[in-house]
C-alpha cells in the first residue's frame, strides 16, 4: 500500500509538517560557528510507512485505520537531527522547544539515560497547534553523528529474526555504543578547550 492509498487526505498535510521542520532545522542560529563546525551536519526525515504503522497498531491492540494510526501514534511524522558535538544536541532541543508553531508533548533523554542496549537519542514529541498541520503529532530524534552511526547499524537487528551469535553481537554492539559515548564525550571537551584557546 502506497502512503496516499493510506493516509489519503491527510498527507499533504503530513508532508506539510515534516517540511515545516526541516526547514525550521535549517533556521537553527549557529551562535558558535568559531569551532569551524557546523552544530548541525544532516537532518533525514520519512512519513512511517503503512506497514509500519500497522504493525505498530496492531501490537497495541489498536484498528489500523489512519485515522486512529494519526491520533494514538506519535511518530507518524518523524525527522532526525544528526550534531556534531553533545551540546549541540541539547542546544537544537531547547531551541526547537522554545518555537511556537507545536507544543512539546514529551522529551525523551536517552542521552543521559541511555538504553539498556546503548541506544543514546535525544527524542521530542510534538504536536502543532496552529497553522496548516495543526493538531498533527511528530517525532524529532536528535543524535550525534557517532551515535547515529552505531543506530543505524543496531537498527538492523530488528529486522533479523535469527542471528547467529546474536549475544556477542548484541554485546559487542553495547560495547560499541559505550566507546562512542565516551568518544563523544572526550569530543566536546577538547572543542570546549580548543574554544577557550582562541
Ligand atoms: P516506538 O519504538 O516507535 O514504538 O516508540 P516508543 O514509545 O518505544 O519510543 P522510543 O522513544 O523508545 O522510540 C522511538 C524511535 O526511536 C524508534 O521508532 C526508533 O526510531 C528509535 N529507537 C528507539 N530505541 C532504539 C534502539 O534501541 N535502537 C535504534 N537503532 N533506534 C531506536
Ligand atoms: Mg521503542
Amino acid at each position: 500500500m502506497t502512503l496516499e492509498e493510506y493516509y489519503r487526505e491527510e498527507l499533504p498535510r503530513m508532508e506539510y509538517a515534516k517540511q515545516y521542520l526541516l526547514d525550521l532545522a535549517e533556521k537553527f542560529p549557529a551562535q558558535h560557528q568559531l569551532s569551524g563546525v557546523e552544530p548541525i551536519l544532516y537532518c533525514t526525515s520519512r512519513i512511517k510507512s503503512p506497514d509500519s504503522m500497522t504493525a505498530k497498531l496492531k501490537l497495541r491492540g489498536l484498528p489500523t485505520d489512519s485515522a486512529t494510526a494519526l491520533t494514538e501514534v506519535y511518530d507518524a511524522v518523524g525527522i532526525r537531527v544528526i550534531c556534531s558535538f553533545l551540546d549541540d544536541v541539547y542546544d537544537v532541543a531547547d531551541w526547537l522547544c522554545k518555537q511556537n508553531l507545536f507544543r512539546i508533548i514529551t522529551k525523551k533523554d536517552y542521552i543521559s539515560w541511555p538504553k539498556p542496549n546503548g541506544y543514546r537519542s535525544l527524542h521530542l514529541i510534538l504536536q502543532f497547534t496552529e497553522g496548516k498541520a495543526e493538531g498533527l503529532y511528530a517525532e524529532i530524534q536528535i543524535r550525534t553523528i557517532a551515535i547515529d552511526f552505531w543506530a543505524a547499524l543496531e537498527h538492523q537487528l530488528k529486522y533479523k529474526h535469527t542471528i547467529k551469535h546474536e549475544a556477542t553481537i548484541r554485546s559487542e554492539l553495547k560495547r560499541c555504543a559505550d566507546e562512542i559515548a565516551s568518544v563523544d564525550m572526550s569530543m566536546q571537551t577538547l572543542r570546549d578547550i580548543i574554544r577557550e584557546e582562541k
